[in-house]
């Protein structure tokens, strides 16, 4: 091989070697939680650390994470990815929980009229976005608040969506 060509090889691994590394950390640590699918977010929308939830909480409270990433994410059958990397492709909440919003007041009054089953409800109400993340969320830092009082994970609204202008 000549000269140039090895320069040419060295070049072009060193930049895949860049796009590797580059793709490994496309997961920002800061998510603003304000899917598309939502004609308007009418809370202010949720500035998710992923960052710190996967890393930093995940080792400080291991007990909580017992799943790993698989806490929040999990496959089409609802079970845990435990063992995902920085770097996979992730599906949206939304390509499941397909529903924007949370369970439309009326209906859930039809729900209690005609005692429809709690794990039937639960069901029904785990179409709906943001009622998928609020068990989700909500979840953990309950669990969190009872166990590591008085240290304190937000379960109130403009704890997690702050106030809009
Ligand atoms: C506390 C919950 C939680 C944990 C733990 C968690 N994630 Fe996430 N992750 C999320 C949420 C929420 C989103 C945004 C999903 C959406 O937009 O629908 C997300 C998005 C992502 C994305 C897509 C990022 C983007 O820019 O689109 C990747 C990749 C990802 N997570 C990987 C991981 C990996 C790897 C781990 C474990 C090391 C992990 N997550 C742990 C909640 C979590
Ligand atoms: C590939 C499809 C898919 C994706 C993507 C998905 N889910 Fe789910 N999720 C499911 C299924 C299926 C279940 C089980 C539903 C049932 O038991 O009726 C479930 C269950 C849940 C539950 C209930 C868990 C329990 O304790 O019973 C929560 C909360 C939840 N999902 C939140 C989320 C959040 C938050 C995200 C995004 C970070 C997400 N899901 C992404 C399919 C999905
Ligand atoms: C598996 C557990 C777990 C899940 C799931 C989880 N959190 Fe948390 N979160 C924590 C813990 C633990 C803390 C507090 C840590 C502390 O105070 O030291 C926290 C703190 C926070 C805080 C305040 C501090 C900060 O980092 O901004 C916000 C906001 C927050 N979580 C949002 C969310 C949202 C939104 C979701 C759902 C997408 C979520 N969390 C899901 C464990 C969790
Ligand atoms: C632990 C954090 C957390 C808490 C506490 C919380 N939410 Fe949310 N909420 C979320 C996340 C995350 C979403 C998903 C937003 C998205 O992805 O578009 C959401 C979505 C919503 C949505 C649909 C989007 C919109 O803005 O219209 C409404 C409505 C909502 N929440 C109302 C509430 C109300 C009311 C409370 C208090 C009773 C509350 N939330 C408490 C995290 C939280």
């Amino acid at each position: 091989m000549n000269k140039m060509l090895w320069i040419l090889v060295v070049v072009a691994s060193a930049a895949l070697f860049l796009a590797a590394g580059i793709y490994a950390k496309t997961v920002p640590d800061v998510i603003p939680l304000q899917d598309p699918a939502y004609k308007e977010h009418k809370k202010g929308v949720v500035q998710f650390s992923h960052g710190k939830h996967q890393k930093d909480y995940a080792k400080e409270y291991a007990d909580l994470y017992a799943r790993g990433c698989g806490e929040c994410h999990h496959d089409k059958d609802g079970k845990p990815l435990a063992n995902l990397n920085e770097g996979d492709p992730v599906q949206k909440c939304i390509e499941c929980h397909k529903k924007p919003g949370e369970v439309p007041k009326e209906l859930k009054k039809q729900w209690r009229e005609k005692k429809v089953k709690k794990a039937d409800q639960k069901k029904m109400k785990l179409e709906y976005h943001a009622e998928a993340y609020h068990m989700n969320c909500r979840g953990c830092h309950k669990a969190f608040n009872k166990k590591y009082k008085p240290k304190k994970a937000p379960t109130t609204c403009t704890k997690c969506h702050p106030k809009k202008e």
